[in-house]
């Protein structure tokens, strides 16, 4: 048994409305239910406490819209969690007033990750967000003011509609700012969805130029002194997302709320989505209905050597053992994709750029690899 874990992600899944992109864990509105829903995150809380290390080293408020919770139940949940060195609470831009800004502070709140996702009001639009640009600056102003030294903004790329000087014009935007931290992701649209039928055209001709977008994303950031430390993540020195940075290097984290993942010991749950079924399980005592598979070592192996290399640094090549396919990594290597470094394994800036692509090359064949 180890000591716990160090991580903890709380979900908050209530949104203003839902952005047609979407596929998170997320419910419109249902004020009625926020109160209830809060005690019942203190409740599992009080339920897994053994789970969690005695110091908690970071905090993760994620959504759905974490602001978008009644302010009263926010501040009721922020002052009964543990405390730790880093805790973080996602934002939508329209949801922070000078008034919230300052509660999120007085909290013991040390890092926003704001969801701009673009400042051209166009492109926004198709994203069916309720910001625009005007709002996520003032919400980052309204953040500064309050004393937050350390925020993050969210940039999508890849949006129905949008040039590649669309991207550069967002980036410039975002780097005018100067957060401490940027996030890029590339817009993920699920088969099936509503926003893919109404955008599948724009999406199918632009797919072929998502690898020069994420090209001018790096070059462009890391031309602005932000360190390229993680696939999508950028930052100034020294303001990794440390919340992130323990899934990234493979640490245990215990997670709360309706979909939410917990992985501890070897053990993985992931609490099913239901409100209902969550809110009612743990006001009779129990704990939430959940999914829980136990993770052998060799999948643990795999999911480190996935997840490890896409940071900037090198995976512990002890850490990976029998994970890594070995001629592969010969070939890799030969090919200036991967090197050995101090022990460890990284991609090369090349190898970066075609990212999963030559991870998954690497991996040793295993009926896992497909399930991973
Ligand atoms: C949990 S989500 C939402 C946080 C917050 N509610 C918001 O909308 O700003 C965190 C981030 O994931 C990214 N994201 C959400 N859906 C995405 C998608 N379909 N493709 C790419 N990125 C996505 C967005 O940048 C978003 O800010
Ligand atoms: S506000 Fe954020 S979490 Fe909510 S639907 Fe929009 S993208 Fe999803």
């Amino acid at each position: 048994m180890s000591s716990g874990a160090r991580h903890l992600y709380v979900h908050l899944p209530f949104c203003a409305h839902r952005c047609g992109y979407c596929d998170f864990v997320t419910l419109v509105g249902r004020g009625g239910s926020h109160g209830a829903y809060v005690g019942a995150l203190l409740a599992e809380l009080a339920l897994e406490r053994e789970a969690l290390a005695r110091d908690v080293e970071t905090v993760f408020l994620g959504g759905g819209t974490p602001t978008f919770t009644q302010p009263a139940e926010l501040a009721r949940l922020l002052e009964r969690l543990p405390p730790a060195e880093e805790v973080t609470v996602e934002a939508n831009p329209e949801t922070v007033t000078p008034t919230l800004a300052s509660m999120l502070r007085a909290a013991g709140v040390t890092r926003v990750s704001l969801g701009a996702q673009s400042f051209s009001p166009r492109l926004l639009a198709v994203l069916e967000r309720r910001a625009g640009p005007d709002d996520v600056r003032s919400a980052f102003y309204h953040l500064r003011d309050a004393g937050f030294d350390n925020i993050s903004l969210d940039l999508i790329y890849g949006i129905p509609g949008q040039s590649a000087a669309d991207l550069a014009s967002d980036l410039a935007e975002a780097i005018a700012i100067a957060p401490e931290h940027l996030s890029c992701y590339e817009l993920e649209a699920k088969p099936g969805t509503r926003f893919t039928f109404a955008h599948g055209n724009e999406l199918e001709a632009q797919a072929e130029a998502m690898e020069r977008y994420f090209e001018l994303v790096v070059e462009t950031l890391v031309g602005a002194g932000y360190r390229w430390y993680e696939t999508a993540n950028f930052c100034r020195p020294g303001r990794q997302a440390r919340h992130n940075l323990a899934y990234w290097r493979g640490r245990d984290y215990l997670g709360l709320g309706i979909g939410a993942v917990s992985t501890v010991d070897g053990l993985r749950w992931r609490n099913r989505p239901s409100l209902a079924g969550y809110l009612a399980a743990l006001a009779a005592g129990g704990r939430p209905p959940r999914e829980v598979e136990p993770l052998v070592p060799a999948v643990q192996r795999r999911e480190r050597l996935l997840l490890g290399l896409r940071l900037d640094e090198p995976v512990p090549l002890t850490g990976v053992d029998g994970a890594v396919d070995p001629s592969a990594l010969v070939r890799m290597q030969r090919l200036g994709l991967a090197e050995q470094r101090g022990g460890g394994l990284v991609l090369t800036k090349r190898g970066r750029f075609l990212g999963s692509g030559v991870t998954v090359a690497l991996m040793a064949e295993s009926p896992a690899k497909s399930t991973i």
